[in-house]
């Protein structure tokens, strides 16, 4: 899979291309709330109108304006930078803004959307949950009251019904473990809550909403793939003490193992207390990885609301912009790694940075997909990678102040801002891999890294 030669032998400058498997998936991701605007009946844009909880008070107001009709723009641009895929997620608070009421417009706009996409050669992955709800379901009770099982499996099949004849690629839940902690444990999404028992409940509600829908979807589409994406953390103990090794153990046990375990063997294991969902047995087809970076954990009597555990990253590792992410692509390798235990394909389902100059994108998206490329040729199986994200857009708590986008926005104006990454990721897409002459052109400072001379 490794073409390399010399270029010349006097600089024994090496070059040659990585290349992927044929007929991998190469696309951006995105989600409803963050790139539709003007969502009226869902609980992030009640979330928004809340002193303090959004930064600076910034409002997704009209986000990327995608239900305005700018989706086609967006696409366009994907597809003129050899993007073969696109995962985006639809919003259940559109699709049922009522409990008594289906919206067959929005459902129209969706399946709008998705033969948008096949239009361009793009392979639609669909997202059913992605941190939002109605405000009606919120109302009952959200994720805490176990009648959202049978209510999402409603919406689902509503939704799937619809949209199969453009989709049948379908992540049920983004982020269960992100969601869980987020909304339940740290209170930075709704409905901002700090309790542990509740986060466990809400936890074995949505693995047994995952198997519902999982059993609706392939009733209806028989040849249907579906999967849930993990957020994958790798949790690196600080010190050598035990105690910050049991910190690690846990928090790997309940943030990545709990979700993805439970669907392959039915045992919910957490730690303090084991318990059995047998419904939820073999109801993946593949494991969506979202990899952002590794944390190191500390264990601390005085933080209880952070569960006695201080999280960051080693004093020595390149940062983004604000400090949310760090460089660490061998934690691509080990997410992928970690994976392979639940014995289905993979896909990572986001990866990337926020960086509005542009500075570290290219280098850690090359750095990350090579080696993602890695662990491909070791022969774990991954069939797609979409970045996070096509276009900025709206960062939940963290409002507009972090820019994941290749391309960037303008939100007054609406813009698209083309980074230098649009052009290094089409290079990726159209090569179906990783040249040394993108590495030279967009990071040479990963070159002696990923190219090492001879
Ligand atoms: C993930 C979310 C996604 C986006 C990225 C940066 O946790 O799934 O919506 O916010 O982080």
């Amino acid at each position: 899979m490794m073409a390399m030669m010399n270029e010349s032998t006097e600089s024994k400058t090496p070059y040659g291309t990585y290349y992927f498997p044929e007929g991998f998936l190469w696309g951006t991701a995105t989600a409803a709330h963050q790139v539709e605007g003007r969502n009226p009946n869902n609980t992030w844009t009640a979330w928004e109108q809340e002193e303090g909880r959004i930064v600076n008070g910034h409002k997704s107001g009209l986000a990327c304006d995608w239900w305005g009709g700018r989706w086609r723009e967006d696409f366009d641009r994907a597809q003129a930078t050899h993007q073969n895929a696109h995962r985006l997620s639809i919003a259940w608070s559109r699709i049922q803004p009522a409990p008594d009421r289906w919206d067959e417009d929005a459902l129209d706009r969706y399946r709008e959307m998705l033969r948008g996409l096949r239009s361009r050669k793009m392979t639609p992955m669909v997202t059913l949950h992605h941190f939002s709800e109605p405000l009606w379901v919120a109302e009952m009770g959200g994720w805490e009251n176990e009648a959202v099982v049978d209510l999402f499996a409603a919406f689902v099949h509503k939704s799937v019904e619809a949209l199969q004849p453009y989709c049948d690629l379908w992540v049920t839940i983004n982020e269960p473990d992100v969601f869980v902690v987020s909304a339940y444990v740290e209170g930075v999404f709704p409905p901002g809550k700090q309790d542990l028992k509740t986060a466990m409940l809400v936890m074995r509600h949505m693995i047994k909403a995952h198997a519902r829908a999982y059993h609706v979807i392939h009733e209806l589409q028989p040849e249907a793939q579906v999967g849930a994406a993990l957020h994958y953390r790798g949790f690196k103990p600080a010190t050598f003490l035990p105690v910050d090794h049991w910190a690690a153990k846990v928090f790997h046990t309940l943030f990545n193992d709990l979700f993805p375990r439970t669907l392959k063997d039915g045992v919910f294991n957490a730690v303090m207390k084991k318990d059995r969902i047998p419904e939820a047995i073999g109801t993946q087809d593949f494991l969506g990885i979202n990899y952002y970076a590794n944390d190191t954990v500390r264990f601390d009597l005085l933080a209880p609301k952070e569960m006695f555990v201080h999280r960051g990253y080693p004093k020595d590792t390149l940062l983004s912009e604000n400090g949310f992410i760090a460089n660490q692509p061998e934690g691509m390798a080990e997410s992928v790694r970690w994976g392979s235990q639940f014995g289905v394909p993979m896909i990572i389902t986001e990866n990337g940075v926020e960086d509005s100059e542009d500075e570290l994108r290219p280098r850690y998206t090359l750095e990350h997909l090579h080696a993602l490329w890695r662990v491909i040729n070791g022969n774990y199986p991954v069939r797609g990678y979409f970045h996070w994200s096509l276009v900025d857009n709206f960062e939940w708590e963290r409002g507009w102040t972090q820019r994941f986008g290749l391309w960037g926005l303008n939100v007054d104006t609406q813009a698209r801002i083309r980074r230098p990454s649009v052009d290094m990721y089409a290079d990726v897409c159209k090569t179906n891999g990783i040249s040394s002459e993108v590495v030279r052109k967009y990071a040479p400072e990963a070159m002696d890294k990923l190219f090492p001379k001879n």
